[in-house]
């Protein structure tokens, strides 16, 4: 049985690159506290902007209609932080005051922000200042820190496979070798779930540098079986082993590989780059599902007084975790992850 005398004003903000689901969130923390405890619901327009800058919109009944299957945020986003806000002159400033005074100007009981890593770090810190905040974690990286999954990531990875399908065919038509360039920061989770949903041929991670020789051989090896094209899926992060040593990682030239591999295995070669598609329009039914589930999640949190927390996703559960636990942390792919033991296992060469 939820309080009744739980919270009565509820921010909410969405911060970082945007994803697919963040609407789904929105609608789900608002629609649940207004119908648990009858909360008003504000929400911070472009990410921390919003909320050092006090523009805001009530966020009613009404402005929840349609929100479940919209893409983007109708909040608007940035990357900017509190503590670090950019100035005309190109400077930066710690305004976590201003924040401060918004949110009890505004007599919130909590702030709700809805981000990935850095908008977890940005939370922890608004919460050290004295505010009540509750993260939930969004992004198509499916990187941040304690939680299973963030939604966003099962969106991308759908719209990826699909367009690697598609790659496929045309690959197949032209015996090309095509290059598939993938988001996914320093994490390799977008690119390798979507390579094993596609089956791709060669997908290169930021977590296993790889060998320019062993990617040549693997694409060697299909053409002696007979296979006149390829598919590589390069994740943003990925490097070359040798410039992994000692220097600092370099992300690979997908453009210079491609040239590469033309000039080594004397077959025609594309590249295509994926990039902002692959965050946009409307979030997969799983996402819409977590996205809601988050939401209420948070909603219920609120009304038991639970706060400086992420709602994380472990196993079957929805779960509290202390944002120290999560700010500046990543999640990469651990190297016996069983999604690397499935990719090596079916012959997808990783390059190492
Ligand atoms: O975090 C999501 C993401 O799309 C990453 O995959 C990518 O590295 C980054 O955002 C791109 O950032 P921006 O939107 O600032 O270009």
């Amino acid at each position: 049985m939820m309080k009744q005398s739980g919270a009565r004003c509820i921010g909410i903000l969405t911060s970082g690159g945007d994803c697919p689901g963040l609407n789904a969130a929105i609608r789900g923390v608002a629609k649940a506290a207004i119908g648990m405890y009858g909360a008003d619901v504000i929400g911070f327009l472009d990410g921390f902007n919003g909320l050092v800058e006090n523009r805001i919109i009530q966020l009613t009944d009404r402005e929840l209609v349609g929100l479940l299957t919209l893409g983007g945020t109708i909040l608007g986003t940035s990357r900017n932080k509190p503590h670090k806000m950019p100035q005309p002159d190109g400077s930066t400033r710690d305004l976590t005051g201003a924040a401060v005074e918004t949110y009890r100007r505004l007599n919130l009981d909590c702030l709700v922000c809805i981000g990935g890593g850095g908008t977890a770090k940005n939370a922890l810190i608004l919460k050290q200042a004295g505010l009540n905040v509750i993260t939930l974690p969004k992004t198509i990286d499916n990187d941040v820190a304690e939680t299973d999954v963030s939604f966003g990531f099962d969106s991308a990875m759908t719209i990826a496979t699909e367009a690697m399908d598609r790659l496929h065919t045309t690959a197949s038509s032209h015996q090309r070798t095509i290059l598939v360039d993938l988001m996914g920061h320093n994490a390799g989770w977008l690119a390798l779930s979507a390579s094993l949903a596609a089956g791709v041929d060669v997908c290169l991670i930021p977590e296993v540098p790889y060998h320019f020789d062993r990617v040549v051989s693997a694409l060697e090896e299909r053409r002696i079986k007979g296979r006149r094209f390829s598919l590589l899926a390069i994740a943003e992060g990925a490097q070359p082993a040798a410039k992994a040593r000692g220097k600092a990682p370099q992300p690979v030239n997908s453009m210079l590989l491609s040239t590469q591999l033309e000039k080594a295995l004397g077959m025609e070669t594309r590249v295509t780059t994926l990039g902002y598609i692959q965050r946009g329009g409307t979030p997969s039914p799983t996402d819409r599902v977590l996205a809601t589930q988050l939401g209420v999640a948070a909603a219920g949190l609120i009304a038991d007084g639970t706060y400086g927390v992420m709602v994380a996703v472990k196993g079957q559960s929805v779960v509290p975790v202390p944002l120290e636990d999560v700010a500046g942390k990543k999640k990469t792919i651990p190297l016996d992850h069983p999604l690397i033991e499935t990719a090596r296992r079916i012959g997808l060469c990783l390059g190492d």
